[in-house]
């Protein structure tokens, strides 16, 4: 019987591997050096926690199961309820502000496409304990600070932002009733992501009548804050949105930033500035996204705590840098200290001890099983990228060996003994 893989999932053979290494420590070293520190928390949780406050959408795409003692469990979905639990756990104890990151695997039973997959890897950067709205481009500035890392430049990528705050008290002034809100946000949310009348049909569906229907896209239709400003008047959360831009310039990566009324955010628990980082073409789905969420410690039965975040997943992201090149140009190669040949079977022991006692003194080495020609090994060598081959032969008798710089083919003889005692110089 052939076993295939599960659709949605993907199997990380070396050379994969390698690409979600180098996407991992890329957001891992971009963390650090933005002050954020790392935390983890389990794969599954309570069914129940993923349903309180993040959505219809994705507790519809939950992967649950019941486990042994009859408990409903879920696959996590997403990182920051786990987060909300485990701060509001210890919130006496941890030091505020707290601003930590994560990168867990997660799971969502969407519909397989261009990167969207059912299981993926997702970078998480919050801030909580801080409600100025520095926090928030504090969080922007770590976004575009990897993005910038990874190669990517203002002509690639584009973040859209919005603010939850401005969107509810405008449908509000419109007339939505308030009960509407959270089901007509994951409407709002898809205007971008369907064909134009799917959206309408399903607009029309969420509010009372077809003229607020038209008012709610008129104003998500806005192309700059001047026009909500002159629409709607001067508003807190108008200028609350220009501090933040103030902010973004003044960290230098205002070019990346606009104003974009049709970012709403799927999930359910944003209260503030949202945002959402996409390809400059408008061709993929979000690369990531995230805002401000200031109820949901309190939702989960903690204090009234300000928290805001993002979360990054590696699928677009691994799409858009390998379509403009920056994979191929940036992934660090195979690379031995040393590659270990022999000239016949007769060296073929020398030549594994030799190998173990590079490895012993903390270099990476290898040796072939079997004693190829001089040739076909060093062709091995210089494809793996070896620094140096230590080839072993007739000298080994008189206790030396032949070491081969790689990269200049030069050539010399050395003395065992002198080669290890000057490992540690080279
Ligand atoms: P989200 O918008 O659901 O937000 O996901 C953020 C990012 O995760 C997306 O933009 C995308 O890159 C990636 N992602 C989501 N679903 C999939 C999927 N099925 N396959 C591949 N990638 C996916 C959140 O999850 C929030 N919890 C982020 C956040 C953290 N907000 C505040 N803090």
């Amino acid at each position: 019987m052939k076993i295939q893989s599960v659709k949605g999932t993907r199997d990380f053979y070396p050379q994969e591997m390698a690409v979600r290494n180098w996407i991992i420590d890329g957001w891992k070293k971009v963390s650090l050096r933005n002050g954020f520190e790392e935390y983890d928390g389990p794969i599954f949780e309570y069914l129940k926690m993923f349903q309180i406050k993040s959505g219809e959408e994705i507790a519809e795409q939950l992967f649950s199961l019941t486990d042994r003692g009859g408990r409903e469990l879920a696959l996590r979905p997403e990182m920051t309820p786990t987060l909300a639990r485990m701060v509001n756990q210890r919130i006496n104890s941890l030091p505020r502000p707290i601003k930590w990151f994560s990168v867990p695997r997660l799971f969502r039973a969407e519909r397989p496409q261009k990167g969207r997959l059912r299981e993926f890897f997702q970078w998480n950067i919050d801030i909580i304990g801080e409600d100025s709205v520095l926090a928030d481009a504090e969080v922007i500035f770590t976004t575009i600070d990897y993005l910038r890392e990874a190669g990517l430049t203002s002509d690639d990528i584009v973040l859209k932002i919005s603010s939850r705050k401005m969107l509810a008290a405008i449908l509000g002034e419109i007339g939505v009733p308030q009960k509407n809100l959270d089901s007509l946000y994951a409407v709002l949310d898809k205007k971008n992501k369907l064909p134009p009348e799917t959206f309408e049909k399903m607009l029309n569906e969420h509010l009372p009548n077809s003229a607020m229907a038209d008012k709610v896209r008129q104003f998500m239709e806005l192309e700059d804050i001047q026009q909500v400003a002159d629409k709607f008047g001067n508003r807190e959360d108008v200028s609350e949105y220009l501090e933040l831009m103030a902010y973004l310039d003044q960290m230098g990566i205002g070019a990346y930033c606009r104003f974009d009324p049709s970012v709403v955010r799927g999930l359910a628990y944003y209260t503030g500035i949202v945002f959402e980082v996409y390809d400059k073409a408008s061709e993929l789905r979000a690369i990531g996204g995230g805002g401000r969420y200031d109820n949901l410690l309190k939702d989960f039965g903690g204090p009234a705590i300000p928290a805001t975040g993002m979360g990054m997943g590696d699928c677009v992201l691994e799409i858009l840098l390998r379509e403009k090149g920056l994979l191929k140009k940036q992934l660090p190669k195979v690379m031995w200290d040393y590659f270990v040949a022999y000239v016949d079977d007769d060296y073929k022991d020398k030549a594994v001890e030799v190998t173990m006692k590079l490895r012993s003194s903390g270099f990476s080495a290898n040796f072939s099983y079997k004693s190829a020609k001089l040739g076909k090994q060093l062709k091995q060598a210089s494809e793996s990228n070896a620094g140096k081959c230590v080839i072993i032969g007739e000298e080994f008798k008189d206790n030396k060996l032949v070491i081969k710089d790689m990269a200049t083919s030069q050539q010399s003889t050395i003395n065992v003994d002198e080669f290890f005692s000057k490992l540690d110089l080279d």
